[in-house]
């Protein structure tokens, strides 16, 4: 966890201007079984914006990146990507996919694939991409990740954050609209964790529209335009950085970062 005293640097990557809403999510309610993870939440993303997600465990943070992208049905509310729908299922669904990339905790990367490969497949079987272009597409996003020099190893030769940055890479290769990353550096060690935070942070500056959940304060100071604070499946409070983290305005948020800022 980093320490909110040594991130203490006021100055915003993200000073540029965002545009009009790209990621709408209105009155959405879900549940599972008995319990009520999402209650009513509303959140806008807008084009190129990056909205920091951050929250206690079990607060829905990764069911609300899940029903973004479809991963996860929701029971009522709507959510719209780039004025449309989501789709419920058939071509329309694999479209959607493809414009909402997402990067998870576990790097989720085909084992038996090696990482070019990895970053290939997805434009050649969903976009119907030729293989030579997606290949040429995929070692240019490898060399921007930095693991170009890895391309022809199997995943499980990587280190964790060399694995992560090939799961961004594969995600950007389908050119998508808005990046999902779900708890990005949580399985990561230490040392690896800012290899990986860096190369999001420069999808921040090329204006990228990123939901990203992560307790990685430093770089919500850094790349965030909003913080939106989550508590037992609502929005509790949403702020810029410097405002949320030093002058949270709701007692579950204070209370939190109480918590993340002591141990
Ligand atoms: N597929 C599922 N079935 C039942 N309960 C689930 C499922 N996924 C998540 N939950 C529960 O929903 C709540 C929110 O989970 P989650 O979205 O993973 O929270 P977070 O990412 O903030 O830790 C938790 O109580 C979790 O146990
Ligand atoms: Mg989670």
């Amino acid at each position: 966890m980093a320490d909110l005293a040594e991130n203490a640097s006021p100055a915003a990557v993200t000073d540029r201007p965002v545009g009009g809403p790209l990621v709408v999510l209105s009155g959405v309610e879900k549940h599972f079984g008995p319990l009520h993870v999402l209650q009513h939440v509303d959140l806008t993303v807008h084009r190129g914006e990056v909205v920091v997600v951050i929250g206690p465990s079990g607060s829905g943070k990764s069911t609300l990146c899940r029903t973004i992208n479809r991963l996860e049905t929701i029971d009522s509310g709507t959510i719209t990507i780039d004025g449309r729908e989501l789709p419920a299922e058939g071509r329309d669904l694999a479209r959607l996919r493809a414009d909402v990339g997402m990067v998870f905790q576990s790097f989720n990367l085909f084992a038996h694939k090696t990482v070019l490969e990895n970053v290939t497949l997805g434009p050649v079987r969903a976009k119907g991409v030729k293989r030579s272009v997606a290949k040429d597409r995929a070692m240019e996003l490898l060399r921007r990740v930095g693991v170009a020099d890895q391309a022809h190893k199997l995943p499980a030769q990587l280190s964790g954050g060399q694995q992560q940055r090939v799961a961004i890479a594969r995600a950007l290769a389908m050119d998508p609209k808005v990046m999902l990353f779900d708890e990005p550096t949580s399985a990561l060690d230490p040392e690896m964790i800012n290899e990986v935070l860096d190369v999001m942070v420069g999808l921040a500056r090329e204006g990228m529209t990123m939901l990203v959940v992560t307790h990685e304060m430093g770089f919500a100071r850094r790349a965030a335009h909003r913080v939106v604070f989550m508590d037992g499946g609502q929005v509790v409070e949403e702020a810029d950085p410097e405002t949320f983290f030093t002058a949270p305005t709701s007692t579950r948020a204070r209370d939190f970062l109480s918590k993340i800022l002591t141990h």
